[in-house]
């Protein structure tokens, strides 16, 4: 479902729980414990930055204040265009590349502030 439609409505939810035969409830609760599955509309791309020990002892939250400043919203909010996303989520398994950053399936770190501009414009430059 959120391959097909980017979120996974309460419609959505219910229509799974049948063809699987578990109760909505049960499903729910999967959903909401894999903060991989958006149970809220998010943008396009949802960008999870790591804000874990590692990451946050290399400099994520200075990667953190750029990539906001760069898609004018704050953590958890979506751009305008519904382009983007910005997500904490905790630790990536890329602690050797810290500060790490997932895009789609696109892992990147390690992600310094002056690395932000040149990720975002390659992933807007995709689309068109
Ligand atoms: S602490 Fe950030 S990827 Fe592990």
């Amino acid at each position: 479902m959120q391959e097909r439609f980017g979120w996974i409505n309460d419609a959505h939810l219910a229509h799974t729980a049948r063809v699987l035969g578990m109760s909505q409830a049960d499903l729910d609760g999967i959903a909401t414990f894999f903060n991989l599955l958006f149970r809220k509309p998010v943008g396009k791309n949802v960008v999870m930055l790591c804000d874990s020990v590692s990451c946050y002892i290399m400099g994520a939250e200075q990667t953190r204040e750029r990539l906001c400043k760069k898609l004018g919203v704050k953590m958890g909010e979506t751009t305008p265009d519904g382009e983007f996303t910005v997500l904490p989520i905790v630790c990536l398994g890329h602690c050797d590349h810290a500060p790490a950053m997932l895009i789609g399936r696109d892992l990147f770190g390690p992600v310094r502030p002056e690395d932000i501009d040149g990720i975002i414009d390659e992933i807007r430059a995709r689309k068109k």
